[in-house]
């Protein structure tokens, strides 16, 4: 096997360096004037108070700052409005924050580990691959699950997916080295990716069903592509990858990889991992290639995402699995995120198999599927999630979005997902409140779309 013989382009902090000024994320996030007119005043004066001094802070962190956060505006605007007529009164359908409650049984298990743990123990500096018993249960909930053979050398525990995909990319790419990833895709993709000196790039979607558009893959990939970072089941589309798509997902990076002479990794994130509908079946993709690293959290499936927990699980048949994680506790060393707290790792180690009560997703997905097709929205049906990612009724998904807030509607642009013309509803909210926006949702598409 070659050892790699893909191009490498530079340190990692000096591709930084370049990335600071060059790469951003993509340009429908960004108030372009702003952002123009930061080019511009820094050109000329060298800071933003124009009076010619050396700039003292980062300016690719100041210029994000200039960056609109779509998701970030709208919930603000449900609070704002919410404050009017009622926040029970707002379909606020904007943010992905579960919307059932942590498992009694968690509760619990703080709640005695607090009790009768040694303090010294309970809360001091864990190991930086996170505490060896909780990555032996990880490893053997996995060999359990999904017949793959991990080790408690094959898990790093980190702070949720966010953690997860910091140290995952880091770890199989070098700075100017490109991943791919495919629309729609989760908005964080891109700071996640860029700021580590690698470039995401985005793979148009297929738009049909939400699988993956091969055909525009293959043409993306080039001796450059040191991963591709997969999504399912997916945030925005609510579609999980069926075995085909996997499996020729697979044969494609594996027949590139022998023709580029270096492996591709696959860096699969799959927080929605446990939020599958009835007759849906979830392949786990590191089952159909070797060279994966799963990314996982427990924010979801435990509604915990204020905990910051989750992991990252090397194939132990991936190339160089012994060294990813022992590299992962380097890269922890760069990126401050080392030592996940010792109460919830040893909390989430006595759950693993269990679940909060995810039920009501899949309720509440029927409830606004049904609705949708009735109006004459066409959508997708999501496998899981609970996210729906429907065609807007006009071709600016943006103008869509604000003419439903006259309803009292908060929807999402697809356009933050790399994705125009299609919107998204995370109902992960009351059944209740669902019901309820539903002649709100009636009135806003016979008002504003009569034509139908
Ligand atoms: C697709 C996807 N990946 C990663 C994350 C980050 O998850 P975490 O809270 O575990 O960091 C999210 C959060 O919403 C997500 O939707």
């Amino acid at each position: 096997m070659p050892i790699r013989t893909r191009p490498i382009y530079g340190r990692r902090m000096n591709n930084i360096v370049t990335a600071r000024n060059s790469i951003l994320p993509t340009d429908h996030l960004l108030d372009k004037e702003k952002i123009l007119d930061y080019d511009k005043k820094r050109k000329k004066t060298n800071n933003l108070s124009g009076i010619g001094e050396e700039i003292m802070v980062a300016s690719h962190y100041e210029k994000m700052l200039l960056e609109k956060s779509v998701i970030r505006q709208l919930s603000e605007f449900a609070t704002a409005r919410g404050k009017e007529i009622g926040y029970e009164n707002v379909f606020d359908y904007s943010l992905g924050n579960p919307s059932v409650p942590v498992p009694e049984a968690v509760t619990e298990t703080m709640i005695r580990l607090l009790r009768e743990k040694d303090p010294m123990e309970l809360h001091g500096y864990s190991p930086s691959l996170g505490i060896t018993a909780v990555r032996e249960a990880v490893a053997l909930s996995l060999r359990k699950r999904f017949g793959v053979p991990y080790g408690t050398e094959d898990i790093f525990m980190t702070a949720g997916a966010a953690g997860a995909i910091a140290h995952a990319v880091r770890a199989v790419t070098e700075p100017g080295d490109e991943v791919l990833t495919f629309a729609p895709c989760f908005s964080e993709y891109f700071p996640y990716v860029n700021g580590t000196g690698a470039v995401l790039k985005l793979v148009p979607a297929d738009t049909e069903r939400f699988q993956i558009h091969f055909e525009a893959f293959e043409k993306m990939l080039s001796p450059r592509t040191a991963a591709v970072l997969i999504n399912t089941p997916n945030n925005p589309s609510g579609i999980v990858y069926s075995k085909e798509t996997i499996r020729t997902l697979a044969a494609i990076l594996e027949r590139k990889a022998g023709q580029y002479g270096h492996a591709i990794y696959l860096i699969s994130d799959e927080p929605y991992r446990e939020i599958v509908f009835a007759g849906v079946e979830a392949p786990f993709v590191a089952a159909a290639y070797s060279n994966t690293l799963t990314c996982y959290s427990f924010s979801k499936s435990l509604s915990l995402p204020g905990e910051r927990i989750g992991y990252v699980a090397v194939n132990p048949a991936c190339k160089d699995a012994a060294k990813i994680v022992q590299m992962c506790g380097q890269i922890s060393r760069e990126t401050g995120h080392n030592c996940p707290a010792s109460l919830i790792q040893l909390t989430i180690a006595e759950h693993l198999d269990h679940t909060s009560d995810l039920t009501i997703y899949e309720t509440n997905k029927n409830i606004l599927y049904r609705e949708l097709l009735e109006l004459g929205i066409s959508c997708v049906e999501p496998g899981g999630t609970f996210y729906l990612f429907p065609r807007a009724l006009e071709e600016d998904a943006v103008a869509f979005c604000e003419k439903g807030r006259k309803y009292d509607l908060i929807l999402v642009p697809g356009d933050g997902f790399g994705c125009p013309g299609f919107f998204r509803m995370a109902y992960c909210i009351d059944t209740d409140k669902v019901k309820r926006s539903l002649p709100a949702l009636r009135r806003f598409v016979e008002t504003e779309y009569p034509q139908g």
